[in-house]
């Protein structure tokens, strides 16, 4: 396709440390746009919206998987790494993504899935076939203790063991997710160096970074040792539903290898380069910052690493925001995280936190002040709400696996609303979608948003701008948090400036000092609040930023 009619919305930045304080806007490719009229979005569907993509002042797409798979796990089971599935178009329409993104500044991450394969991956069928195979070492084979139980208690987060009987090996294999999604063995050289090969043929196509899935599930204990049990009080469900005994375990064996770094810095070492950055997912629940810290350490590992704690179930409160970040200063003090409030994995934050509209456009304005870089998943710009998707519309096997009392990840996955009379709200012409586009939010489309000058997508588009505008923002130091009234307040400083940063997170009224030293209004609408004799009057849920010039 030419792109010669684009106008670039900002110039396409070459430096290699664009990643830092950037804005990643996550796509999830099946719920976008639909250009196919098969109820299903596409790669072309895309390329169709990037124009608004860029409208946002983001600095970097994620596009959720979209290489050949059975969809098992909806992408994130992949059964070749090097190809489009025919569902989301070719590789000449990801060739379009890359270059009409490139057209309009915004940078494009893909996310490999590296951990794990698709069960119907030529490698798996291959290996799955006996033991002397060529393949016959590339996932986690294991014979059966000798009362035929699996060789160790490890659990699938999916629910149950994880391990799968084959009969064709007469032995066990490890699976992390669904059975459908075998391990690979990263112990076995020859595996590291097919995936570091899927790794560059899209570092060729031209991808500017990665966001890695469950890095470190990468490497297993090779003795197998059984994961301890934790005591009842130190289960914690930031990764796993309240209702999934995999919070049971301290998975001290069967992820966080010490190894998992090595292979990180051989990927590391392919990037570079080619400026590429990558943000590795790391999900623990007992040690998930620490692990954050150890794998973006130096310069030869992750850049940043997919923080879980403002993905909580419970609405963060100023005491629990500072003492997040008191942590990374404490275990990542030379670490960098990225921040996300939703995503494809959670019930999206404005149910999840029961947020009113005064508070979500708080904590978006926060986000975009918390040192770090920050992901928006799609539709989150137009502040909607998680959709209620009935049993039978399920499409999420971890939902059908543990409903209702938890009902997966359907109801933050339905189709993005577009156009509030169209058909599937503009995503899809096609007669059944493959989640239902939800009526609640068909009010809030895009096109509806924009004409609404008091809709939450104009605010999401001055917050950003606000830390685009701000280099000491994205790059900036950061004070130490304190917390005043159930205030949260700091500072950040860089490039010949300091920011003075409270948010109000409470119901209540808020009378704070201001520091001294000649602080002026910033020039944005996201905050309106001003000083006076040194006192600042916060409202409940709101923010106040001031600047002033360093010498
Ligand atoms: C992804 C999930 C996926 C899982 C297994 C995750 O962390 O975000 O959507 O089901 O990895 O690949
Ligand atoms: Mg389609």
């Amino acid at each position: 396709m030419t792109v010669q009619t684009l106008q670039a919305a900002q110039p396409f930045s070459r430096d290699p440390d664009w990643w830092r304080g950037a804005v990643i806007y996550q796509i999830y490719p099946r719920s976008y746009q639909d250009s196919t009229g098969d109820g299903i979005g596409d790669l072309a569907g895309i390329v169709k919206r990037l124009p608004y993509i860029a409208s946002l002042g983001v600095d970097a797409i994620w596009i959720s998987p979209f290489f050949t798979s059975p969809m098992k796990d909806f992408g994130y089971d992949v059964s070749d790494y090097c190809d489009v599935d025919p569902m989301f178009g070719q590789l000449s329409d990801f060739d379009a993504v890359i270059e009409t993104a490139h057209a309009y500044g915004v940078k494009v991450m893909i996310d490999l899935v590296m951990s794990h394969t698709s069960d119907q991956h030529p490698w798996f069928v291959e290996s799955a076939k006996s033991t002397d195979n060529d393949k016959a070492n590339w996932y986690v084979w294991a014979d059966a203790k000798p009362d035929g139980t699996p060789p160790n208690n490890w659990l699938s987060i999916f629910g149950g063991s994880a391990w799968q009987w084959s009969p064709a090996r007469m032995q066990y294999f490890l699976h992390n997710f669904l059975t459908s999604q075998p391990d690979l063995n990263f112990h076995e050289p020859a595996v590291q160096e097919a995936l570091l090969d899927a790794s560059k043929f899209w570092l060729e196509r031209g991808v500017d970074g990665f966001r890695l899935d469950t890095i470190n599930f990468y490497m297993h204990d090779a003795e197998l040792r059984d994961n301890p049990a934790l005591p009842t009080d130190q289960r914690n469900s930031s990764i796993a539903p309240a209702v999934n005994p995999y919070n049971w375990q301290e998975h001290l064996y069967s992820k966080n290898h010490p190894d998992n770094l090595k292979f990180l810095r051989k990927l590391r070492a392919l990037m570079q380069p080619y400026n590429a950055a990558a943000v590795g997912e790391v999900g623990d629940a007992q040690r998930g910052l620490e692990i954050l810290g150890e794998y973006t350490a130096g310069d030869d590992l992750m850049h940043m690493c997919y923080a879980f704690e403002l993905l909580s179930g419970d609405k963060p409160t100023a005491e629990y925001i500072k003492d997040v970040m008191d942590q990374v200063d404490d275990v990542a003090s030379d670490g960098w995280a990225c921040w996300a409030f939703s995503n494809h994995d959670v019930v999206r934050h404005p149910s999840r936190w029961n947020l009113s509209d005064d508070a979500q456009r708080m904590f978006t304005t926060l986000m975009m002040c918390l040192k770090g870089s920050a992901c928006i998943y799609q539709g989150e710009e137009l502040g909607l709400a998680e959709a209620d998707v009935a049993f039978e519309d399920l499409q999420d096997p971890y939902g059908i696996e543990f409903w209702p009392e938890f009902k997966g990840r359907d109801g933050c996955r339905t189709p993005m609303v577009w156009e509030s009379s169209n058909q599937n709200g503009g995503f899809s012409t096609a007669d059944k979608t493959w989640l239902p586009v939800s009526a609640d939010h068909l009010s809030q489309s895009v096109a509806q948003s924009e004409a609404d000058a008091g809709s939450i997508i104009h605010h999401y588009r001055c917050a950003i701008a606000l830390r685009q505008a701000h280099e000491a923002l994205k790059t900036g130091t950061c004070s130490p948090m304190s917390v005043d009234q159930g205030c949260l307040v700091f500072t950040r400083a860089g490039c010949g400036e300091e920011l003075y940063c409270a948010f109000n997170l409470t119901d209540d009224n808020a009378t704070l000092e201001v520091p001294v030293g000649d602080w002026q209004a910033i020039d944005s609408a996201v905050t309106e609040a001003a000083p006076q004799g040194g006192k600042l009057n916060l409202g409940p849920w709101q923010p106040c930023i001031l600047q002033r010039k360093l010498t």
